[in-house]
């Protein structure tokens, strides 16, 4: 099969990084194939709706550093249970993975490359099912895709979160408070424990390991008692209480994964406050870790994603999603890719250093 023509979306929950896929893509595709680039707005939506964008050497001119995704993203658009009427308006899920077909064809695209997390992924699994050349890109601030070691964007976020650990250090100093910091992460706690280790946070909860207060208390009290008059809590929006569900922040329907978390740390810093009658302040991060310029890091990542995408369309290896493992570029099977999400060990090697260097994960 000889590609003339490709299309590039993005979508789900954005993250610092996308433009500079995007910008591999149509980079590598122009100047190394001879390709045609057009862009889908607003993720799965745009493809329904043939809403597109041609994207040329000039679109991407200077969108490397720019957060964001200049394509616009959706998390709730499924071609294969789609829930909005002409209008926008919301409707009960319908059918519209073939209206997205044939707006391919109607574009004369050969193949297209998307970039998103497990959501976006898994509808991009059943378009390659339904015979689409596709190739997937791994997004997702939450780093949990299984099926690659590291995802664009994971580093940025990261970033922000330690910096916040590093600031509350200084207030909760001066001020002798405990801190609590809440973190993004959805189920995987690997924001809170990064930032966590990074900005020396005293205790660190995450949903791989559940936590009972009275460890969480004892932590603090301990820290008192040995002099130390502050204390900083980073917790994982999806950390919970020993036989307790995460916290659920609100319902969003139609999303891929509807439900939202958030607020945990409210709960643990009023327990905190009673128990050991210390000021305790609680700072919830939310979308300022999916927000900005991305890092170095990411911008290398999401360039060499980009680049590997469009080679393994011009191999004829579709249905793969490329990936990072140890120092290299490689892929796997999207299938593969969507079925599991990726999480921290609880009994893992950086578990145990956090623990050997005095964190506390509010369990024993
Ligand atoms: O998956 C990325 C993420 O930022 C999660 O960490 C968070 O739980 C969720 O998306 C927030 O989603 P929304 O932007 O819809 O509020």
């Amino acid at each position: 099969m000889k590609i003339k023509k490709i299309g590039v979306l993005t979508g789900g929950g954005d993250c610092p990084g996308l433009n500079a896929v995007i910008r591999a893509v149509v980079k590598s595709a122009i100047k190394k194939y001879g390709w045609e680039v057009m862009g889908f707005i607003d993720g799965y939506r745009g493809l329904v709706e043939n809403w597109t964008i041609p994207l040329t050497d000039q679109t991407v001119s200077g969108i490397l550093v720019r957060g964001g995704t200049i394509l616009g993203t959706n998390n709730r658009a499924n071609p294969f249970a789609y829930t909005y009427d002409e209008n926008g308006k919301t409707i009960p899920p319908v059918d519209k993975s073939k209206v997205a077909v044939l707006n391919l064809k109607r574009n004369e695209m050969d193949a297209f490359i998307a970039i998103g997390g497990d959501g976006t992924l898994s509808m991009t699994q059943k378009f390659w099912e339904m015979g689409i050349p596709v190739v997937g890109v791994p997004k997702t601030i939450d780093n949990d895709l299984s099926g690659t070691d590291v995802t664009f964007g994971f580093d940025s976020a990261l970033c922000v979160a330690t910096e916040a650990v590093d600031r509350l250090h200084t207030t909760a100093e001066s001020h002798h408070r405990v801190m609590v910091l809440e973190t993004m992460g959805r189920y995987a706690g690997w924001i809170a424990l990064r930032a966590g280790i990074a900005g020396g946070g005293d205790v660190i909860l995450i949903p791989e390991i559940p936590y009972t207060m009275e460890k969480v208390v004892e932590a603090v009290k301990n820290r008192d008692s040995r002099g130390k008059n502050f204390t900083i809590v980073v917790v994982a929006e999806g950390a919970k209480e020993v036989g307790r569900d995460a916290v659920v922040q609100r319902i969003v329907k139609g999303s891929h994964d509807s439900v939202r978390l958030g607020g945990v740390s409210y709960k643990v810093a009023e327990i905190i406050e009673k128990e050991t009658e210390i000021e305790t302040r609680v700072t919830i991060l939310g979308h300022l870790q999916r927000g900005g310029i991305p890092t170095p890091f990411d911008r290398w990542l999401a360039t060499r994603y980009g680049a590997a995408a469009t080679e393994l369309l011009s191999e004829g290896k579709f249905g793969k999603m490329v990936s990072l493992r140890g120092t290299e570029i490689g892929n796997i099977s999207l299938k593969e890719a969507v079925g599991s999400l990726r999480l921290v060990d609880p009994k893992g090697e950086e578990v145990k250093t956090a623990i050997a260097t005095g964190v506390s994960f509010g369990n024993e």
